[in-house]
């Protein structure tokens, strides 16, 4: 009878091993299951938000403390970092210049809803390092990203934005949506959502410039929101001419383009943006900007800017739907501009760089050796590994890929032994403070992982826990 097989992996072989892993897992960390259930009640699920325990693991590990690429939990387990907080930390945990720039702001005031030197300061580096645009603060990308939409909406009266099948831009309500058989409908899954989503937003797939003509042609869409490269879905690279394509498309039809640098930062100085030399209408950024507080920024290119004002100055008074009254405090623009200045550097970003080249280089040794029908894709220091031969070129080549049972088996096979990797997909980054070592710790685990799943079922021999 046929083997059944998960991108090349025994099946059954692979529910044996998670099913053993979770056994370890669970029986190596008692503090935090302890902890755990003591504080059960406090929280709607347990936990201060619902998205930790999306983590496929028997009970979350409870972080004691992080400092550069290194997590301790409270069970005594030292854990190098290659998922930092889903991009927050990517410059690491607690970057030295941005905490020394968060206790000399501590006893000065946290928030007054006023400007700060500092904060000026920071603007002038957003325009050195990300380009010249006029910016703007929030609190985190998916609000940078709600008042990009207002904005274009605005200054071009139309009311849809074009997204790509299988994006994520934050918890967006205007954007939710996804293509079911070529149809744009609000995506499954959403909670209390009564909207028609497909009002105000149109779905095609990604690389698909033909689609993104024929819904430019509506002239009802207002932009392009797009990441330069999707990475929440696993990780699906532009084609040759696509940036430039959507480019063209844009400005033929009238129709702003925004990009959603926020995981792509990890290309390079200034993100995909500078590193591509795309020209984006509007440019935003959050998570990791300013070191990991909660801070993210949208910036307007200066035709979009004039065209702002000229909005603005005509709406009628009242609420313009944009800000929230924490963003741009003292404390986030201290972080901000201690980030930009003295982490952010291009030194780091070389050092990120050649790591991540490392890891990517082990992978496809890896791939190659075990005969993997597998792929290795990267966007600088960012790195995914996907359970297909060939890369996704769009949402549904990605989903069809993927496999939830091989990456959370191996997910906590790494976490048992001390790596930890993004939660929802097999996406790994790495910091300036990740080290050459780490990284051939994570590549060692990851052939003796696959080494274990394509041996035979007699050789799978129970582990001992790290300590
Ligand atoms: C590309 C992209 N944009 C925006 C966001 C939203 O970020 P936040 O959750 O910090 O609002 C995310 C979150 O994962 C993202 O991946």
């Amino acid at each position: 009878m046929a083997q059944d097989l998960i991108a090349g992996i025994a099946k059954d072989r692979l529910e044996k091993l998670a099913q053993r892993e979770a056994k370890r897992y669970a029986a190596a960390r008692p503090k935090a299951k302890a902890a755990l259930a003591k504080g059960a009640d406090a929280y709607l699920g347990g936990v201060p938000l619902h998205w930790m325990t999306d983590w496929p693991m028997p009970h979350l590990p409870l972080v004691a403390r992080a400092k550069g690429a290194r997590l301790t939990d409270i069970d005594g387990y030292e854990i190098d970092d290659f998922c930092l907080g889903d991009t927050g930390s990517m410059f690491g945990h607690s970057p030295a210049p941005v905490a020394k720039a968060i206790r000399a702001q501590a006893p000065r005031g946290l928030t007054y809803m006023l400007p700060t030197e500092d904060g000026l300061a920071a603007g002038r580096l957003l325009q050195e390092v990300f380009g010249p645009f006029r910016w703007q603060i929030a609190t985190t990308a998916t609000d940078a990203n709600r008042f990009a939409i207002r904005v274009a909406r605005a200054i071009t009266g139309r009311p849809k934005i074009l997204v790509f099948n299988g994006c994520y831009h934050g918890t967006v309500d205007d954007v939710m949506v996804e293509l079911s058989g070529g149809i744009t409908q609000n995506r499954q899954g959403l909670m209390g959502q009564v909207a028609d989503l497909t009002l105000g937003a149109t779905a095609v797939e990604f690389n698909d410039l033909t689609a993104v003509e024929a819904a430019l042609k509506t002239g009802e869409i207002a932009a392009i929101l797009t990441e330069p490269v999707m990475t929440n879905s696993c990780m699906v690279l532009p084609d040759a001419g696509f940036h430039d394509g959507l480019r063209l498309l844009s400005r033929r039809y009238g129709a702003l383009l925004i990009i959603d640098e926020t995981h792509t930062i990890s290309s390079g100085l200034g993100g995909y943006t500078a590193v591509h030399s795309l020209s984006p209408d509007i440019f935003v950024v959050g998570k990791c900007v300013a070191g990991g507080l909660p801070t993210a920024v949208w910036g307007l290119s200066d035709e979009t800017a004039k065209r702002y004002e000229e909005a603005n100055a005509k709406r009628a008074p009242g609420h313009s739907g944009m800000g929230t009254t924490l963003s741009a405090n003292p404390m986030a623009l201290a972080a901000l501009r201690a980030n930009l200045a003295e982490v952010m550097t291009a030194e780091a970003y070389a050092h990120m760089e050649r790591l991540a080249l490392r890891l990517e280089t082990g992978f496809q040794a890896l791939i190659a050796d075990h005969a993997l029908p597998w792929h290795v894709s990267r966007v600088g220091m960012r790195l995914e590994v996907g359970f297909a031969r060939q890369p996704p070129r769009n949402g549904a080549e990605s989903e069809a890929a993927h496999s939830a049972l091989l990456g959370d088996a191996v997910r906590l096979y790494l976490l048992n032994r001390g790596v930890l990797v993004t939660p929802f997909h097999l996406m790994m980054l790495t910091s300036p403070a990740t080290t050459e070592a780490a990284v051939d710790r994570l590549l060692a685990l990851w052939r003796e992982a696959v080494e274990e799943l394509q041996a035979t079922a007699a050789a799978m021999q129970p582990q001992e826990a790290h300590p």
